[in-house]
């Protein structure tokens, strides 16, 4: 997906919603405890954040308890630093009997004083609905 839209001049920061269905679900600074050995945030903080936001959408359409069955695809395209806003966007890619498959974009607004926004990682995820015992059940029509 191009990020051209963030080139637009009147384009101060990342939007609530982005070409292509993708709409804002969570927006979050990282913390210094999120540091890894490098200086920059651990990889596992940012897959917690982006699990937590591809929930969103499922979870509305589930209508109730949903799980997450698979990580299908992550890629860490930039790495997220001290200081970064991150704005996760999610899209529904797959509607199934029992799961809902998304995509989530992340972006990172960084450098306030001439701000830039980057994607910094991109991911698809399959959350299941499932029942009172942990099973799969049909999603709701
Ligand atoms: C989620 C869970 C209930 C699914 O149970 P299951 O018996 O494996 O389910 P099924 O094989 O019937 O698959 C259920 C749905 O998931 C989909 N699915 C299963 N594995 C998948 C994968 N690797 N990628 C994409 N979709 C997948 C199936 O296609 C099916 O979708 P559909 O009904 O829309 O066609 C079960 O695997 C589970 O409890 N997993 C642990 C979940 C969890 O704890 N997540 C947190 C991670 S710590």
């Amino acid at each position: 997906m191009s990020d051209d839209e963030f080139r637009r001049p009147e384009l101060k920061m990342a939007p609530s919603r982005l070409s292509g269905d993708r709409e804002l679900v969570l927006r979050v600074m990282p913390m210094p405890a999120d540091v890894n050995g490098n200086g920059d945030i651990f990889g596992g903080w940012v897959m917690a954040q982006v699990d937590v936001a591809g929930a969103v959408l499922p979870y509305r359409i589930a209508k109730g308890r949903i799980a997450t069955v698979a990580v299908n695809q992550f890629v860490f395209k930039q790495p997220v630093t001290l200081g970064d806003l991150l704005s996760f966007y999610a899209k529904v890619t797959r509607i199934g009997t029992t799961s809902v498959s998304v995509h989530v974009d992340v972006y990172a607004e960084r450098n306030p004083a001439d701000l830039q926004v980057v994607k910094v990682t991109e991911a698809d995820l399959t959350y299941v609905a499932i029942d009172g015992e942990g099973r799969p059940r049909p999603l709701p029509k």
